[in-house]
This record gives C-alpha cells, sequence and structure tokens, in this order.
C-alpha cells in the first residue's frame, strides 16, 4: 500500500516497486502513470516533486502501479500510446502498435511520393496505425481491414482522433473476403507472423496482446501466403506490396513471393539491424 507522502518520495517507492517486478524502465514507468494521473506532461513533474496526491490519485497511482508490476503494458494502462506522432488509443483488442513498424510507415509514403500512388490497402490493420498515418501524411484512400470486430472499432476511432476517416474505409474481413472489385498501388500488411515456438519464448508483457495479432501457423507463414496467393487479383500492374517481417523468416518469405511472381525490390533494416521491411513488384 502506497502511503501518502511528496511526489519525490512517492516516486522513489514506485521505482523501487516496479524494479522489484524486473521492470526494465521502472523509472520511467513510474513518472508516465503518474503524469497520466496528474494530466501533466513529464517535464512539469520536477517542479511539484514536493507536492502531495488527494487519496484518490494515491488510489488510481495504486492501481496503476500493480497492473504494471503484473507486467501489463504502460500503453494499456494509459489507454493509448503515440506512433508516427499521433495519437492512438490502445486496449487489449489491439496490437500496441511498434516503433519498427513507423519504418514501413515512412518507406510507404515515399514510395507515395515518388510514383503518386493513390489507391492503398492495409491489411492487417489493428489499430489503424499504418492506415490512419499514411492517410494524415499523403493525398490517399485507403482500405484497411482486419478480422477483428474490436479492432476496426478501436481503429475508426482513432481515424477520428486523428481527424482522417474520410480518406479511409474500414472493413471486417477474413483476410481478402470482403475486398471486392478494387485494385490498390499499394497492399500494406504487418500480418501476425510470430511461430510457435517464438511464442513460447515471448516478454510477459506480449501474453497481454492479442494472440491472433501475433501467431502464424505454417512456421509464421500462414498469412504471407495468402497475402502472396492473393495480391495479384488486387494490385496494378505497377503496383507495390510493403510487408513487415519476421526477421528469422525473412528470406522464406522472399523466396514465397518470388513463387508467386513477385520480385524483391528492397528489405530495409531496423535499429537492430534486423530484417524489418519488404518491398516487392509485380513481376
Ligand atoms: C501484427 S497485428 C498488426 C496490427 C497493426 N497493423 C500494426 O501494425 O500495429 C496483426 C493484425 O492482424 C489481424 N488478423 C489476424 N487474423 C486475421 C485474418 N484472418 N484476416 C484479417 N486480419 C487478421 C489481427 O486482428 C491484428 O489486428
Amino acid at each position: 500500500m502506497l502511503k501518502a507522502s511528496n511526489i519525490f518520495t512517492l516516486l522513489k517507492t514506485s521505482e523501487e516497486l516496479l524494479t522489484l517486478h524486473n521492470i526494465k524502465e521502472a523509472k520511467l514507468d513510474a513518472e508516465v502513470l503518474l503524469c497520466s494521473i496528474l494530466n501533466i506532461k513529464r517535464s512539469k513533474l520536477f517542479t511539484m516533486r514536493s507536492d502531495t496526491l488527494t487519496q484518490i490519485q494515491l488510489k488510481q497511482y495504486q492501481k496503476y502501479l500493480e497492473r504494471r508490476s503484473n507486467r501489463e503494458p504502460l500503453a494499456y494502462i494509459l489507454g493509448k500510446t503515440e506512433f508516427m506522432g499521433l495519437e492512438f488509443n490502445v486496449n487489449s483488442n489491439v496490437l500496441i502498435p511498434r516503433q519498427e513498424t513507423e519504418l514501413l510507415v515512412e518507406e510507404v509514403n515515399n514510395q507515395i511520393k515518388i510514383n503518386n500512388y493513390k489507391e492503398i490497402l492495409d491489411m492487417c490493420t489493428g489499430s489503424g496505425c499504418i492506415a490512419i498515418s499514411v492517410a494524415y501524411e499523403k493525398d490517399v484512400l485507403v482500405t484497411a481491414a482486419d478480422i477483428s470486430k474490436e479492432a476496426i472499432d478501436i481503429a475508426v476511432g482513432n481515424s477520428r482522433i486523428n481527424k482522417v476517416s474520410s480518406k479511409i474505409e474500414f472493413l471486417i474481413s477474413n483476410m481478402f473476403d470482403n475486398i471486392k472489385d478494387k485494385k490498390f498501388d499499394i497492399i500494406i500488411s504487418n500480418p501476425p507472423y510470430i511461430t510457435r515456438e517464438e511464442f513460447k519464448t515471448l516478454e510477459e508483457e506480449l501474453l497481454f496482446e492479442p494472440k491472433n495479432a501475433l501467431v502464424a501457423e505454417d512456421d509464421g507463414l500462414f498469412f504471407y501466403n495468402k497475402i502472396a496467393e492473393k495480391s495479384k487479383e488486387y494490385l496494378n500492374n505497377n503496383g507495390i506490396i510493403v510487408l513487415e517481417l519476421n526477421s528469422n523468416i525473412s528470406q522464406k518469405i522472399v523466396e514465397l513471393f518470388e513463387i508467386y511472381g513477385f520480385i524483391k525490390i528492397k528489405i530495409i533494416k531496423d535499429y537492430a539491424n534486423l530484417d524489418r521491411v519488404l518491398v516487392l513488384k509485380n513481376g
């Protein structure tokens, strides 16, 4: 139980508590959670060191710390996260947008600029982070699909928050099933790609995320295979496919797409120097 004390002491106790539960960024997390309760920026926190919390704020902070101690990700506790400088609401129905995925969005934005692409498909949209970030930056029309109604509800909300809902059509769809009579200049996807074996080794935080957003059968290839099979039907002749990669099977993914007649343009590495984004064109 947290004792009523000034913010300086409270933060020290909270950091120790989170460290005890093996939270890597204990200090940062303790501060971010407190700032969200006080509704202030982190820079303001240090001018308030001798202030105290109300009983209600203290209780709320205690709850947040308990959730974080149980290894629930910060973004789910806060109910939001940042991606490409934009705000996205998230809950346990959607994958938390990852920093590596920003590399994919940057590549897509570049390709749109160079080739003047207009029609975009974001398959497996989740929180809508890719579709919304691209629509925010570029003059494009996006179709965003996901099998999960709960995810689509969140994505629709996020498109409103970021004022791009008129540029995006959201669809509940099992892969391409509900995408009718349409051709796209870019097919984007960050599909589930973790193998069953890899799933067993994930850190505890990831177990809070929807399993169907993470795991793919056929040694991680199931969804890449679906996209490879269907893309000819949905891609314009001069169009491209941009995929986030499971770096452990990146070569197999390239080979799979080659079988279906696509040609690798490039692979982009992430901050850890791992294969992260694959760009392909029609063969
Ligand atoms: C790795 S998450 C990506 C979410 C988001 N695009 C991102 O980059 O953060 C994969 C998404 O695929 C969706 N998904 C799983 N199976 C699907 C299927 N059969 N058809 C369409 N979407 C599916 C999940 O609901 C999840 O939102």
